[in-house]
């Protein structure tokens, strides 16, 4: 069965800088409050109408696609991880197979947030050692300036994310010293509402009230309404002290699993890409598992909080730095809503 590498990564961050000192004109916060807690110094915010999470996409698919030495053409499967779609339906994959003229290939959006990418990757990892497929293109992007609560009231959430995509091209190798050696996904919906945004949704309340009876106004104002506008229900939602609680425990779990599934330690790895949630949980993780500095890349501090696009993206830089060569071992590592988390090993 061949294994899958990555012939091609690149990313896309807009030139727009938010820097923390710039959301104090909209709510009451600080650079410093915001630093000493997250790490996060500025991100990255979309321009209003002329970039999309597609197009922010199809921006780093371009460059992952020429690094691969392929066309837009060649990739037979697209797989898309965002939690910030350009419409509730249809999902993004088929906006970048138009967007890109692509041939009428098959296209999957993976709904699984800040592990969205490794969730996606792993998919695609599938279909190339069943031999389905030859060139997919793994894409993570995030818009996520569009949906944030601006006033203080969201500054809990609204604070950390960013935006931004990453893309990989996904090939298989008959090299059997290299590639992506395993994936490991995992998932407990025990808490799914901690880090969640519940609305627009079908959930007419179950997940807190049980099976209920509602009047017809009750109903008709369940799915979209102005009292949801007015109460601020159309944002996310974060109990941010239960996240970083069970991310702490998660992300080293999934790192071990992976690398004892392989025969590795921890001072193996050449590279870990922890998802950029918190600087605060990449430093935890990095101290229980006796990792070096050298070993854990972060770029939390330049783009925030960018979801499903923060694997793909410090990945590419990382590769980009001249961090990873051929024959390292990269293990990325992925927790977020669900809650669900997720890694991967690669031997570059
Ligand atoms: N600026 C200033 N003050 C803020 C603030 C902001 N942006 N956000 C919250 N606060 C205030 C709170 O209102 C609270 O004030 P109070 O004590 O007067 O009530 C105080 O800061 C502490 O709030 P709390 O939520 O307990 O802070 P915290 O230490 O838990 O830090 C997070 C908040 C969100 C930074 C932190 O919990 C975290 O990073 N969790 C993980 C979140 C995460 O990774 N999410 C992504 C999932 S992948």
């Amino acid at each position: 069965m061949p294994r899958s590498i990555i012939a091609g990564i690149g990313m896309y961050v807009p030139e727009n800088v938010v820097t923390n000192n710039d959301l104090t004109k909209y709510m009451d916060t600080s650079d410093e409050w915001i630093q000493e807690r997250t790490g996060i110094k500025e991100r990255r915010y979309a321009h209003r109408t002329n970039e999309t999470t597609t197009t922010m996409g199809v921006e780093a698919a371009k460059i992952a696609i020429e690094r691969a030495g392929i066309t837009a053409h060649d990739i037979d499967f697209i797989v898309f991880a965002t939690l910030s779609p350009d419409y509730y339906f249809p999902g993004c994959g088929v906006l970048v197979q138009r967007a890109m003229h692509m041939k009428e290939i098959g296209a999957l959006d993976v709904r699984n947030q800040c592990s969205g990418f490794v969730y996606a990757m792993s998919v695609a990892d599938q279909f190339i050692r069943s031999g389905m497929y030859k060139n997919i293109l793994v894409i993570g992007a995030e818009k996520h300036s569009f949906g944030l609560d601006f006033t203080t009231r969201g500054r809990n959430v609204s604070v950390i994310f960013g935006d931004g995509a990453g893309a990989v091209v996904l090939q298989p190798t008959e090299e059997d010293d290299r590639g992506i050696m395993s994936t490991h996904l995992h998932s407990d919906g025990g808490e799914a509402e901690i880090l969640a945004m519940y609305n627009p949704g079908t959930h007419a309340n179950h997940w807190k009230d049980g099976l209920a009876d509602f009047d017809e106004a009750e109903i008709a104002n369940m799915f979209m309404s102005h009292q949801m506008i007015d109460n601020a229900q159309l944002f996310p939602n974060m109990d941010g002290q239960a996240v970083f609680k069970k991310a702490v425990v998660k992300f080293p779990e999934v790192i071990m699993e992976a690398l004892d599934k392989n025969g590795y330690q921890p001072s193996d790895i050449k590279v870990l890409i922890p998802h950029q949630a918190n600087l605060r949980i990449a430093q935890f993780v990095q101290q229980k598992l006796k990792l070096r500095d050298d070993q854990v890349f972060n770029n939390i501090q330049k783009y925030g909080n960018t979801t499903a696009a923060s694997v793909p993206i410090a990945l590419c830089e990382a590769w980009q730095e001249g961090r990873i060569q051929k024959g390292d071992l990269v293990c990325l590592a992925a927790f977020g809503s669900g809650f669900t988390w997720a890694s991967a090993l690669i031997k570059w």
